[in-house]
């Protein structure tokens, strides 16, 4: 009647932008992403028969705006354990705890569908596999099917129609221990969601096709960098998958533009650090803060200079993380 579960958050080195089905949600481009420990996500899920809804508190707080995407979730996990959703004592209460730097705006989604779909199978009885759970989670948000993993993690990309399609691990988090220094530029949370930029790049980017194209050949170069532990090829790949992305949002009409004046300066001070000999490949999601890939070694010097970058409010550390736990 009640489930755990703990996800960590994960970065795209190859990203995922644009979907092949908006119903199914599946990707249409492959990513490749490093599950982070220091980005974490504690979510409880409690069938109570009395209630007449799904209760949602996030970070303590009741979230009717997340509880319509938590219950969507929820009766895809619900149909699996044989829930019926005409079942009026169906319902329950879920509680999510997003362990992240205080209001950073850094994206949750994919650590907290990655709990709520462990968490609610448990809850519910479905006695489901890591991919099935995957699948399930990429539902919610399709960067969350790779949060169910630990370390190196691929997704591939959708064929329309196959709702059947999961991350997988292809190296555990011991394989490489690189770090991702994590530099906030703002708490403002982000103009534009993920999911309405991407259709709206799809829509009206001429760089669109361009990005289509490109992106195989970035997950592919990704993960032949990580099998072979190199640092740079795996740096300058991330970075231009990070570009050709923004590029490709950025050229949609009106713009998706997520980055900032600050986040060019955090850009400098990256390649600032790799003029004068550090390893340091930088990359930006759907929001302004810039997270930058360096070896173990470096990490410190890397979160001294982003401390010192102005704009920058906070700096984490992360390393590769584990995937979902559930109790
Ligand atoms: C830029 O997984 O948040 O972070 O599937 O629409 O919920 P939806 O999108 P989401 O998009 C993440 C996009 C990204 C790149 C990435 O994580 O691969």
């Amino acid at each position: 009647m009640k489930g755990y579960a703990k996800a960590c958050a994960n970065i795209a080195l190859a990203k995922y932008w644009g979907k092949s089905d908006e119903v199914l949600n599946l990707p249409a481009v492959p990513s490749v992403s490093v599950t982070l420990d220091a980005l974490v996500t504690e979510t409880t899920v409690e069938r109570d028969a009395s209630l007449s809804g799904d209760e949602v508190v996030i970070d303590g707080a009741r979230d009717e705006k997340a509880a319509r995407k938590v219950t969507a979730l929820l009766d895809l996990v619900r149909a699996q354990a044989g829930v019926s959703l005409d079942d009026p004592r169906r319902f329950a209460r879920v509680s999510s705890e997003n362990h992240f730097p205080a209001a950073s705006g850094l994206a949750s989604s994919a650590s907290g569908f990655a709990a709520l779909t462990a968490a609610g199978a448990r809850a519910y009885g479905a006695e489901l596999s890591l991919e099935a759970l995957s699948a399930l989670a990429r539902r919610g948000s399709a960067s969350a099917a790779r949060s169910l993993f630990g370390g190196f993690v691929e997704l591939p990309a959708g064929v329309p129609g196959d709702g059947s399609l999961a991350a997988r691990m292809l190296h555990p988090p011991s394989w490489w221990d690189v770090r991702v220094v994590i530099a906030l530029v703002t708490k403002a949370p982000k103009a534009v969601a993920s999911r309405d930029g991407m259709r709206e790049t799809a829509r009206t980017s001429p760089y669109w096709s361009a990005w289509l194209a490109c992106s195989p050949g970035y997950a592919h170069a990704v993960k032949e960098a990580i099998a072979k532990r190199d640092l740079e090829a795996l740096g300058s790949t991330m970075e231009a998958s990070t570009f050709a992305m923004h590029a490709s949002a950025w050229a949609a009409v009106p713009a998706v533009r997520y980055v900032r004046g600050v986040t060019l300066d955090v850009l400098d001070r990256v390649e600032a650090l790799r003029r004068a000999g550090t390893g340091a490949w930088a990359t930006m999601d759907a929001g302004p803060h810039v997270k930058v890939l360096c070896a173990a070694g470096d990490a410190e010097r890397v979160a001294a200079a982003m401390r010192d970058a102005p704009g920058v409010i906070d700096v984490r550390v992360a390393s590769p993380g584990d995937g979902v736990v559930v109790a």
